[in-house]
């Protein structure tokens, strides 16, 4: 039958009119209040569910498909082997995808998890991460992209871009300033609105320029004393006032508080409601309509959002189709590749790496690099098949595991070695590992930290395991590299014995293939850190962290103690490395900082500011003996110091040896502008400004200064 909405030439926004003038109450009350749709304690699945975060029916008579939402960023999750024996490819965690600088790597891997969840029937994929990496510790930090605005903006954007070219719907989450795990449904993140403006939002507020994406998660957190999901503020004033965010908004799993007061001040969706308190977005917000408290037309307001995204995308068009048929092969090589230029070369001393192939004797020590790679845990967790899986933690009421991916570092190695033997030990034993590691020609120490939802890590070092390990084993063997599989930035107290690291994040499907590239040269490695590393945590702005004790974390879980208000103030904007400039520090290793095995000039600066547009364009050249990536970066301040050097622009650039290239960045105008709160716009200074072509946010040696006018803008 043909609906009155697929008459050509109708826009989503029409089209989405149609639909709701059509639609019964029931209907519409349907869609905007529903539980977790996975088998919860004496709860089946819903009927028709696949088995997933979230299940909303269909509207057969109006041609309209049912809802199905999967998690999350890094592919296609079943949280509680909800759809047991289903495979999916594990992306690397979002810091690697920031690490490569690649905001086309970010849309083809989305494209990857789109093209997943559509063939296992999901039309919204509860995906980009995109909250600033504020607190180094924090628990989701492997979801979230860097520390700066501009590169979380931009690469969640493309991530975004990418998902919904499958006529998938994504989110952008956790909206917004929602840095820390530990008591993350009872913390406040206190914050000025200017402060806001220029860090957290603004990652937001470019993720959804780039992306437009259909839909918003608010955090679990409060925002200067009120919780995300009925912060007027945030969703009425900024989102769907400032940024025109046309597309809907959808709470967080169990992280609605009330109804009347959450549909005025922007909130649209009650998901997980089985875990709240009460099923505020069913009779509770009818019973406000029928009061008068919440007009009926912010009700079809909140349907047609949610239409409206699934026309844009094409999620009505074409109804996702499970029919299950994927490319694995093809996708597991995708997230090599994505892997390949986002691990980090942290130490190179005297160009150890890469290793020569055709040694006799390869050691492999730890962190079952024998099986596989590790993932981060939570809701997020993908699950491949063959994936070994250890005990983790109880996350809401579902044991989810501590999962290594089926990516193995030992058999890429000994594939890739060329060596006559490579031996793996646990590393559990120290005798037993050391006397192994003198008998080797070099040893590659896998180190682990693994970090999962709803809890921070506890402080920044390894286990001290595995830092005695470590040393232990530069003690006897100094032909040692070092593998880092973390969540975030770790303390490294044994730098100086080591030498060579590699920063390999969670590295996903193709990880062990990616690590054993770099190692032995096939890679040449080009990732950036998009997270400063500190020496220790004496370096943050919040040395002393929550006591898990004190605090719950999970939602539907009895409240302990109260309102925890955390002063972001302390840093306001400057986020990262943007702090250590700020405060004088130096980081162990610097955002922005990676080697190579190449080395690469830069000469040429000129900076040029006509009327509203400031570029710098310099010549770079690849000077050594192999092709690789340089991730050109440039950072811009006020010669006054009004504020320290923010990113204004980033290009990763690939070249051959001895290939020159003319490279031209322009600058995002916000990144030098402050927003001024009486005026509520954006205000550039006039005045002579130092643009500095780094290596990274440390690196001063090459920069012009540029006269730029005044210029004040809003919404
Ligand atoms: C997480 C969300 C996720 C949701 C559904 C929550 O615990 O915070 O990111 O999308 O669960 O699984």
């Amino acid at each position: 039958m043909t609906q009155e909405w697929q008459q050509a030439g109708l826009t989503a926004d029409q089209r989405a009119d149609i639909v709701v003038k059509a639609m019964t109450e029931e209907e519409k009350f349907a869609w905007l209040s529903g539980p977790m749709a996975i088998p919860l304690g004496d709860e089946p699945l819903p009927e028709g569910a696949i088995g997933s975060a979230a299940y909303y029916p269909g509207i057969p008579r109006l041609g309209i498909p049912a809802i199905q939402q999967s998690d999350a960023s890094l592919g296609v999750t079943a949280l509680g082997n909800v759809r047991p024996g289903d495979n999916a490819t594990a992306l690397a965690s979002s810091l690697l995808l920031a690490a490569t600088f690649n905001p086309e790597m970010a849309e083809r891997t989305g494209a990857l998890v789109g093209q997943e969840a559509f063939a296992k029937g999901f039309n919204v994929q509860l995906a980009g991460g995109a909250n600033l990496v504020r607190e180094p510790r924090g628990g989701r930090n492997f979801e979230y992209l860097s520390e700066d605005p501009l590169l979380t903006g931009i690469m969640a954007g493309y991530s975004v871009r990418g998902i919904q070219s499958q006529h998938v719907v994504s989110t952008v989450k956790h909206f917004a300033v929602n840095p820390q795990e530990t008591g993350r449904v009872v913390v406040s993140s206190d914050l000025s609105e200017a402060a806001m403006r220029e860090s957290d939002l603004l990652a937001f507020e470019i993720a959804n320029e780039v992306g437009q994406p259909g839909a918003v998660m608010p955090g679990y957190n409060l925002v200067n004393g009120e919780w995300a999901s009925e912060n007027a503020f945030l969703l009425n004033e900024v989102l769907k006032g400032d940024w025109r965010y046309p597309g809907w908004v959808m709470s967080d799993w169990g992280a609605t508080h009330s109804a009347a007061k959450a549909a005025l001040a922007g909130l649209d969706v009650q998901s997980g409601a089985n875990l709240d308190q009460q099923a505020w977005f069913a009779e509770p917000l009818r019973a406000a309509v029928a009061r008068g408290d919440v007009p009926q037309s912010r009700i079809d307001d909140m349907v047609r959002r949610i239409l409206r995204s699934l026309f844009a995308v094409g999620a009505i068009d074409h109804p996702a189709q499970r029919h299950g048929d994927i490319d694995y092969m093809a996708h597991r090589l995708l997230a090599q590749r994505e892997a390949e230029q986002g691990i980090v070369l942290l130490k190179n001393s005297d160009a150890m790496l890469p290793l020569r192939r055709g040694a006799k004797q390869i050691l492999v020590v730890g962190a079952h690099a024998d099986h596989g790679v590790l993932a981060g845990g939570g809701s997020s967790a993908v699950t491949p098949v063959g994936s070994l899986r250890l005990p983790g933690v109880d996350f809401m009421g579902i044991q989810t595991d501590k999962v290594f991916q089926p990516s193995s570092p030992l058999w890429a190695i000994r594939a890739e070695s060329g060596a006559e033997n490579v031996d793996f030990v646990s590393g559990d034993n120290l005798d037993e590992t050391l006397k192994q590691a003198k008998k080797a020609d070099v040893v590659i120490l896998f180190a682990e930290e693994w970090r999962s939802e709803a809890l921070d890590a506890q402080g920044l070092a390894l286990s001290d395991e595995q830092n005695t390990l470590i040393t232990a084993v530069a003690a006897v063997n100094p032909q040692l590299v070092v593998v880092l599989e973390t969540g975030g930035p770790v303390t490294l107290p044994w730098i100086e014995q080591v030498p060579a690291v590699i920063e390999a994040w969670y590295p996903g499907s193709g990880g062990g293939e990616a690590i054993s590239g770099v190692l032995f040269g096939r890679v040449n490695p080009s990732g950036r850190l998009p997270v400063s590393f500190p020496a220790s945590e004496a370096q943050l702005p919040h040395p002393q962290q929550v006591d898990p004790e004190s605090t719950t974390s999970l939602p539907g879980m009895p409240v302990k103690g109260g309102i925890i208000h955390i002063d972001y103030q302390v840093e306001g904007s400057d986020v990262g490395y943007r702090w250590f400039a700020r405060t004088g520090q130096t980081p162990l290793f610097p955002f922005g900082f990676g080697l190579s095995y190449t080395t690469f000039t830069r000469a040429d600066l000129q900076a040029t500011a006509e009327q509203e547009s400031v570029q710098v364009s310099f010549t770079l050249t690849n000077s050594g003996a192999r092709a690789g990536a340089e991730v050109a970066q440039m950072y811009i301040s006020p010669t006054d110091e009004r504020f320290v050097p923010r990113l204004a622009a980033f290009q990763r650039v690939e070249l051959q040896p001895g290939e020159c290239r003319q490279v031209v960045l322009t600058l995002e105008p916000r990144v030098i502008a402050c927003w001024d709160e009486q005026q509520q716009a954006w205000v550039i200074d006039a005045g002579r400004y130092d643009v500095v072509l780094g290596q990274h946010a440390g690196d001063v040696s090459l920069s012009v200064q540029i006269d730029i006018a005044a210029r004040r803008f809003g919404y």
